[in-house]
């Protein structure tokens, strides 16, 4: 399947072909970086990483995969010190820099805000994240480490827990399980459930087998892969709310006496107090790993779209 200048924009814009082809390159990525070779095919090409919202993982991981692809990373370090702190748009910004770079990675907290780059923009474009609406290659990413640590997406239960009504990777991640036949359990604290709009949607295309609950134990009683967001605190109103939802909702030793002995606990990071940091050195905890997936992952999709 070709790829080339092609967006990344939603999950909703990718069918399982299209992520079976991504997931497939980034396990010869995966090879590479195993075998501590670096490839030159993007020598002479440039990535443009432009972040309006803070980030870690997705901001590096993107410099570290071109780097190891032989290419040049252009960063917007610092939103205040460029000439977007004098007024300048978020269109002409765009414009300008396609005109640098051969692939633009924006992260910025309005919703449609990467939609809006694309349709600008005649180099190839990817979401890493618009408000709380969508945050797409950490999704592949997070199905490529299921994949990787339980062998299969499709039939497996998968709880996802914490802030559903704001986390954009919740969002991203429940409709791509809901393609590959997962089994969703979905358990939010009061209040930050997730949409109904979005649950009726993944019924309704994907006949998903969905459960909802508030309660902690019942979510992580039936799970092979538990996925943990922090409550997304700068999306609140009132941050005491946010606090108090974020005391309430924690992963610990003691719950995971219910855990099957398989399971696998996954977080997109970064994380503050919804886990335990005992849970760190426990059997079950697989984030650190799936922070190292990020590479071959983002190192297949720079192959794929750049031309
Ligand atoms: C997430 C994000 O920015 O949406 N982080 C990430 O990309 N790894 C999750 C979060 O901030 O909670």
């Amino acid at each position: 399947m070709n790829l080339k200048s092609k967006n990344i924009i939603s999950i909703r814009d990718l069918n399982k072909e299209y992520i079976e082809t991504i997931l497939s390159k980034a396990e010869e990525m995966e090879e590479v970086l195993n075998n501590n070779q670096s490839l030159d095919i993007m020598k002479g090409k440039s990535l443009a990483n432009l972040f309006f919202e803070p980030s870690t993982r997705t901001k590096f991981s993107f410099n570290a995969a071109m780097q190891k692809l032989g290419g040049q990373v252009i960063n917007l370090e610092d939103v205040d010190s460029s000439s977007i702190a004098k007024g300048e748009s978020l269109i002409d910004t765009i414009k300008m820099m396609e005109k640098y770079s051969d692939l633009i990675v924006i992260r910025h907290p309005n919703e449609g805000s990467a939609r809006l780059a694309a349709e600008i923009s005649s180099k190839p474009v990817i979401n890493g994240g618009d408000g709380a609406n969508q945050h797409p290659t950490q999704t592949l990413l997070d199905l490529y480490s299921i994949r990787r640590l339980k062998g299969k997406i499709e039939g497996l239960s998968v709880a996802l827990i914490g802030d559903l009504k704001h986390g954009r990777v919740m969002k991203s991640l429940a409709y791509a399980l809901a393609m590959f036949n997962a089994k969703l359990i979905l358990v939010a604290p009061i209040g930050l459930e997730m949409s109904k709009e979005i649950v009726e949607e993944l019924i309704e295309k994907f006949n998903a087998d969905i459960l909802q609950t508030n309660n902690l134990v019942s979510g992580i009683k039936e799970a092979d892969v538990v996925y943990v967001c922090r409550v997304q605190k700068e999306r609140f109103e009132d941050a005491y709310e946010a606090e108090k939802m974020q005391k309430a909702f924690r992963i610990t030793p003691d719950l995971l006496k219910y855990a099957k002995d398989g399971l696998i606990i996954l977080h997109s990071l970064p994380k503050t107090t919804e886990i335990d940091p005992k849970v760190d050195k426990m059997k079950y905890a697989k984030y650190y790993q799936q922070t190292f997936y990020a590479v071959p992952v983002r190192m297949a999709l720079i192959s794929l779209l750049v031309k």
